[in-house]
């Protein structure tokens, strides 16, 4: 089955909320895909998607060169719902008008129901809406008509019910929107006829049906990092190819505390796959000497991991395929050329790896986003207690010292990341957290132990809860947690002066501090 096959395609203008419109829509069992606003008409009709989703976007439609649909899409007689710039762009497309707001808004509003309406016959007269846009729509194309109007805009929702077509001002996305998700209900099930067919344990079957019949009789080679998106990648992947499946783990040095041993155990004893383990600290620890740079090291340690696969694939091998576990999240913050929103990071199983790596690349679980890899981890047996650790980034401690990867520095985050996580679990707040690390730079502070001073480390500890790593707010730890584990870390660690705890959402910050 393809990722939209009686879904819906969302088109991707830019806006930050386009990722948030696909689980939305899954949520309500709907396969859907996100795809770049330039999409030919030709995969559209591919697709077999049922109707299309204009996302928001930062651009105006009146500017030189803002992104536009591929002008058959429109004529292809699919529904579109249009979401703010989505919006703009059905009245401008269709011949109305689009102008600079007065005043921009930004926030909640209310939505006043002033027509019958496929898509609001769920929502009563009045209700809260959210909102974020600077233009707005001044004059309706022909053949549209007002269904509500909002607190700022006279064109808060409109529609061509003849052909099908409907624009809403806000976003109906997200949670603020009280009635967001009954309005894409009623599109997807009552205006595109989709049904509940988005189910993860079909997921598991057309996946490995799908990794069967490319691979064939070739040996993939899987590197694992012990996270559970490689784990259930490896697990997914060994159910479509059995023994042709060999897993790496690559021991770079910057793994947390008991890791190597812990993922050995799991992997092989308990879910039995073929893991080989290769130490290359010692090369990674090499190849980042006096690189400071977040981005470059990055790059640095996607270089290394390359070397590693080529010359293992060349003792081991050969191996046709390089199996990652990329998600969809990571796709997106790393897309630099695919669509219109700006690349946040190089995520090394997407953008590090340098180009000419002697595999193909399989990445069967790139359509989906990180609650739903641990539905099917759970489904395909993959024991409690690693379903919930918490996500590890492919570069590891590395992106958590801030300069340089110092000895020192490396066992201070290590040691450090590992008294905090002890505290969580005996508090019984781990699994409540989407990650919870301690980061360390170079700044030193001046402390004292007993009659002598000393420069030691300023440790930063953070805790978030997210849902997919896209957003992610800080978590209010009870002090007395902080406390004792602040205690515990100067108390263990000589070289640590003080300890700190960040208190920023993603955005601004991100959650990796390089
Ligand atoms: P940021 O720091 O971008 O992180 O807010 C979002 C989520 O992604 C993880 N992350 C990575 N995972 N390779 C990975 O496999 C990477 O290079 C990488 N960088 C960040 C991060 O731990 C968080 O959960």
């Amino acid at each position: 089955m393809k990722p939209a096959q009686g879904g819906i395609l969302v088109l991707d203008f830019g806006g930050q909320y386009a990722h948030l419109i696909v689980r939305r829509v899954r949520e309500l069992g709907v396969p859907c895909q996100l795809v770049p606003f330039s999409i030919p008409t030709s995969e559209v009709r591919e697709s077999g998607a049922k109707g299309l989703i204009f996302s928001g976007g930062p651009a105006s439609v009146y500017a030189k060169g803002s992104p536009k649909p591929s002008p058959d899409v429109l004529g292809l007689g699919l529904p579109i719902l249009g979401i703010c710039y989505g919006h703009q762009l059905i009245a401008h497309l269709f011949g109305g008008a689009v102008k600079p707001a007065p005043k921009s808004e930004y926030g909640e509003s209310t939505l006043k129901v002033r027509a019958g309406s496929a898509i609001l016959k769920r929502v009563p007269p009045r209700s809260r809406i959210w909102a974020s846009h600077g233009d707005q729509v001044t004059k309706m194309p022909a053949g549209f008509q007002v269904t509500a109007t909002s607190d700022n805009s006279l064109f808060a929702a409109i529609e061509d019910r003849r052909r099908r077509i409907f624009g809403v001002q806000f976003h109906p996305e997200v949670t603020q929107t009280e009635y967001g998700s009954q309005i894409l209900a009623s599109f997807v099930y009552d205006v595109c006829g989709c049904r509940k067919t988005w189910m993860l344990g079909d997921f598991i079957e057309t996946q490995v049906q799908d990794i069967r019949r490319k691979v064939g009789g070739e040996r993939v080679l899987c590197a694992v990092s012990g996270g559970v998106d490689s784990s259930t990648l490896a697990l997914l992947i060994s159910r479509a190819v059995g023994e042709n499946l060999t897993c790496l783990f690559v021991d770079h040095g910057l793994l947390r505390k008991g890791e190597g041993e812990e993922v050995l155990r799991t992997l092989r004893d308990k879910l039995g796959l073929s893991v080989v383990l290769v130490d290359a600290s010692r090369r990674f620890l090499d190849a980042l000497r006096g690189v400071k740079e977040p981005e470059r090291k990055r790059l640095v340690i996607g270089a290394e991991f390359a070397s590693v696969f080529r010359e293992f694939n060349q003792k081991e091998g050969p191996f046709r395929w390089l199996a990652q576990g990329t998600l969809y999240p990571d796709v997106i913050e790393s897309a630099s050329t695919s669509g219109p929103a700006s690349r946040i990071k190089a995520h090394h199983n997407v953008a590090g790896l340098p180009k000419g790596l002697p595999f193909e690349l399989l990445e069967p679980l790139k359509e989906l986003y990180k609650d739903e890899v641990r539905e099917i981890a759970a489904m395909l047996g993959m024991p409690h207690e690693f379903l919930v650790r918490h996500p590890f980034p492919g570069p590891g401690l590395a992106v958590r010292i801030v300069g340089e990867v110092t000895t020192e520095k490396l066992n201070v985050c290590r040691e450090a990341s590992a008294i905090f996580e002890e505290e969580l679990r005996a508090a019984g707040l781990y699994e409540g957290l989407w990650q919870a690390f301690a980061i360390v730079g170079d700044d030193r502070v001046v402390g004292v132990t007993g009659d002598s001073r000393r420069n030691g480390y300023l440790v930063t500890l953070k805790a978030v809860t997210s849902v997919d790593g896209m957003t992610a707010d800080w978590v209010r730890l009870p002090e007395g947690l902080l406390d004792s584990v602040s205690r515990k870390i100067t108390n263990r660690l000589p070289e640590v002066s003080m300890v700190a705890y960040a208190i920023t959402d993603k955005p601004p910050a991100t959650i990796e501090p390089q």
